[in-house]
């Protein structure tokens, strides 16, 4: 099926909910994946993303039930589930729903009451890979939800329940940049999220850039330790610049020249992810002013900046990672390249001058898959709006 082709996808996904449902869908909602442009683990460090949605997106065909059950399946995943919002419990069976079941859980324990609601999910968020495919059916779920039970759902207050869902139900303890972006995204421009004040600004990018996410295909696991374990360095980072200064209460709030005057009282490792964060947490601001201008030099080195931090003080690139960089780097038409999402493998992003996008993607996967015998998913994304009901 075309990714983008809205009317063909809507048509397949009504049909196949007719035959499961025996009707129609009554309503569509739909949330997109992310891509970070700047900001790697930054936002558990208070700090701040330069984010974009991406024009890849989960929709939830649903119709409203009158009783609190809840039906969905999915196009994607041949597993379903069944479930009463009078007894949300984990489904290791169909693990994808505990993403319908936490949001629901967040939206319960926030006081919302919910109605039941059979639903069918159809994504083209790649899975697993670093571009939020599980904050897009949180969101999307958040939005049936709040369409069926009949209540509005301020944007960022959704975010909050669906970090809250994957924090305490699904188990993954990440920041708020997933369903942030999610969320509020806007066509046609990136973000600069506050992580501390949730809010952001919008910044459009360069018409002549365009984005192109470079999946490795390498296997990575969010859930495993070394996304906990780098979030408590921070911590234990913060914990003992505090002796210095008391009125830190995050990575944000230091500055290089504090690090460097207090690096002997952290543990070598400590101190090498403090400074990644609030290096990159500078080159963030410094993209705030180099996207809208598209000013190439300054590109070219923040993005190789943030690529060699990630890898070298950071410790969060993979073998795979750096034959994308290659690759990347190797391709005509390249002006900045970098990893995205939690890093370990996963997809990487990179700005190409728009008129060499195609030659870009074809250099890139010739080369990858040259060296590591793995096909890549090479391809441009645009902006999208954020989460919200589609108007068919
Ligand atoms: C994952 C997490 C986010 C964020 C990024 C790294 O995507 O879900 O909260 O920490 O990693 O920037």
């Amino acid at each position: 099926m075309d990714e983008y082709d809205y009317t063909a996808r809507k048509d397949t996904v009504a049909q196949a909910f007719a035959e499961r449902f025996g009707a129609a869908p009554a309503l569509w909602a739909r949330a997109p994946g992310r891509v970070d442009l700047m900001g790697s683990h930054t936002d558990y460090n208070l700090g701040y993303v330069m984010t974009a949605t991406v024009d890849r997106d989960t929709w939830i065909a649903a119709r409203p039930r009158a009783d609190r059950q809840v039906r969905i399946g999915s196009l994607n995943v041949a597993s379903s589930a069944a479930f009463s919002l009078d007894m949300i419990e984990h489904d290791d069976d169909a693990p994808w729903t505990n993403y319908v079941r936490g949001v629901a859980v967040a939206l319960q324990e926030a006081g919302y009451a919910l109605r039941g609601f059979d639903g069918l999910v159809h994504s083209t968020v790649p899975f697993s890979s670093g571009l939020s495919s599980s904050a897009a059916i949180e969101m999307a779920a958040a939005v049936v939800f709040a369409a069926v039970s009949g209540f509005d759902l301020d944007p960022v207050q959704m975010a909050l329940i669906g970090q809250r869902a994957e924090n305490h139900f699904v188990g993954v303890n990440s920041g708020i940049l997933d369903q942030y972006s999610s969320a509020l995204g806007q066509s046609g421009s990136a973000l600069l999220l506050d992580c501390r004040t949730l809010t952001h600004r919008a910044v459009p990018l360069n018409p002549s850039l365009q984005m192109v996410i470079c999946d490795t295909r390498a296997a990575r696991n969010l859930t495993g330790t070394e996304y906990d374990e780098r979030r408590a360095q921070c911590e234990h980072g913060v914990r003992l610049l505090q002796r210095a200064y008391p009125a830190i209460e995050a990575l944000r709030d230091v500055s290089l020249e504090q690090l460097a005057a207090h690096c002997d009282a952290l543990p070598e490792v400590v101190a090498r992810r403090c400074r990644f964060i609030i290096e990159e947490n500078r080159r963030v601001l410094d993209l705030a002013r180099a996207l809208p201008v598209g000013d190439r030099v300054r590109l070219a080195k923040l993005y190789a900046d943030s690529y060699a931090g990630a890898r070298d003080l950071y410790e969060i690139g993979a073998p795979s990672m750096a034959a994308m960089m290659d690759a990347m780097l190797a391709a005509p038409g390249v002006i900045g390249a970098r990893q995205a999402g939690a890093g370990f493998g996963g997809c990487m992003i990179a700005l190409v001058e728009c008129e060499q996008v195609v030659a870009f993607s074809a250099a890139v996967e010739r080369t990858y898959a040259a060296g590591t015998g793995i096909q890549p998913r090479v391809f441009p994304v645009t902006a999208s709006d954020g989460a919200g009901l589609l108007a068919f």
